[in-house]
């Protein structure tokens, strides 16, 4: 790759891309089982915070050193290194994000086959007819598929590695277009349908009523990897989409109009999901199966429901796949940056991803009980250790890089904002997110 990409066509398509990033799995699954597991209310509001005070500001910095760059993530690095008078290791943190993002993908990819399977049984009318109890079991069972699992991973990762090997922009901007509005939709009129279950006014208490004594560190730490997660902050990943923003856009309004649809998709997705699950009686830390259940119950009960639920299934799968195609891009931008061609790059790192893959397939039948770290199985190392430690490090590192040691100019020209809106940022991350985000992860870790 060279200084001369190729940009988004529109600013819209700039904001819709960086959004497809963001929306994913992370909203829609992991942030109302999480939510479940950590108390609920008081969680959020930490993870709101983090999302302000931590996740926009780097989002910020991430970007701007793309933009500046104009290259991949550690070829920007280190060219804007090397213009500071820098050391060149600065590039090793594109490094990092590359390792990152594996290790994110290749949970990411099993789970978003689940929402293949899903969506197969949806169209089938297999929940129609089901009571709460029998979907749960049906979704146990899936689990102890290890063939149908490997299945559903492969051919995820197949539609992703496809879409990055014939180059970002071309595929991913048309997609997200048609979408975000759908998935909103969909999401309203969920919400809309949970407005009338026995269920809802204790879901809205539970997630809006915080009681602060159910936080402790771990669960600040969670919180704060959540924010980082549900932005796609921290891995260089937004990094390698900066390279392609136009020049004349101011980054904090684009950033601030992901973050705020980022935060709402979620909200939705959580407000659906534990209505159901206090309509149902069922426990709010359930875990990863939370919003594989909840939902399928909920749209049983819906006139239409089977046609409602597969297109839910469909938006999600789209989701995710705009999600995990941001996610593969930084490792196939360095393979190409150290000079292999774009298709090599995705099939090497497609069957990388697709390997280790396995152990998360593995992790609910054979590999259960395989737990080499903490009492934690391969699927709980691949989905916590990355999302709480590497992106919180990473981001912290990319912050101190743009705040500190980026030229000045090229930092202010990047961020689009002017001379007070730049101090501003300047004066946010230096002095509350990068401390803030090392706190927590020295208080979380010890
Ligand atoms: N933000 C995505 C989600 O919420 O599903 C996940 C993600 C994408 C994380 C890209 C990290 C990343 F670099």
């Amino acid at each position: 790759m060279n200084a001369t990409l190729e940009r988004w066509s529109t600013r819209r398509a700039f904001i819709l891309a960086v959004t497809g990033a963001a929306v994913g799995l992370g909203n829609i699954w992991r942030f109302p089982y999480i939510t479940g597991e950590n108390g609920g209310a008081a969680f959020l509001v930490l993870y709101v915070v983090f999302v302000l005070l931590l996740g926009l500001p780097v989002m910020m910095a991430e970007i701007m050193i793309g933009r500046a760059g104009r290259r991949a993530p550690m070829q920007s690095l280190g060219h804007l290194a090397a213009q500071a008078g820098a050391s060149r290791h600065w590039r090793l943190l594109g490094l990092f994000g590359a390792v990152t993002v594996f290790c994110i993908l290749s949970f990411y990819s099993v789970v978003s086959g689940w929402s293949i399977e899903f969506l197969v049984m949806a169209i089938n009318g297999d929940f129609v007819g089901r009571d709460p109890t029998e979907i749960a079991t049906g979704f146990e069972a899936f689990l102890g598929d290890p063939r149908r699992m490997t299945f559903n991973h492969t051919l995820f990762l197949f539609m992703t590695m496809t879409v990055v090997a014939a180059g970002v922009a071309k595929g991913l901007e048309r997609l997200n277009n048609l979408l975000m509005p759908l998935l909103y939709l969909l999401l309203l009129l969920l919400a809309g349908y949970a407005a009338t279950t026995d269920g809802f006014a204790t879901a809205l208490a539970w997630l809006f009523r915080p009681d602060f004594s159910a936080i402790t560190p771990l669960v600040v730490m969670h919180a704060m990897g959540h924010a980082f997660f549900t932005l796609a902050v921290g891995a260089c990943a937004l990094m390698a989409y900066g390279a392609y923003m136009p020049e004349h856009q101011s980054l904090p309004r684009a950033a601030g109009a992901v973050a705020v649809l980022d935060v709402g998709v979620a909200l939705l997705a959580g407000i659906a999901i534990f209505s159901v699950v206090f309509t149902q009686g069922m426990d709010p830390g359930e875990g990863p199966g939370l919003m594989f259940v909840t939902l399928p119950i909920a749209f049983a009960e819906l006139p239409w429901g089977a046609l409602w639920l597969s297109v839910f299934f469909l938006l999600l799968l789209l989701a995710t796949w705009t999600s995990s195609i941001n996610l593969a891009e930084p490792m196939v931008a360095t393979l190409q940056g150290w000079g292999m061609s774009r298709g090599k790059a995705a099939a090497a790192v497609g069957i990388g991803v697709w390997l280790v893959g396995l152990l998360s397939v593995l992790s609910f039948s054979t590999l259960a009980e395989w737990r080499p770290l903490f009492g934690m199985n391969a699927f709980d190392m691949v989905t916590t250790i990355p999302t709480e430690i590497f992106l919180p490090v990473g981001g912290l590192l990319i912050a101190a890089f743009a705040a500190w040691i980026m030229p000045r100019g090229e930092a202010r020209a990047a961020l689009g904002a002017g001379g007070s809106g730049f101090l501003l940022w300047q004066g946010v991350v230096r002095w509350i997110s990068i401390p803030l985000a090392a706190m927590v992860l020295i208080a979380g870790l010890l």
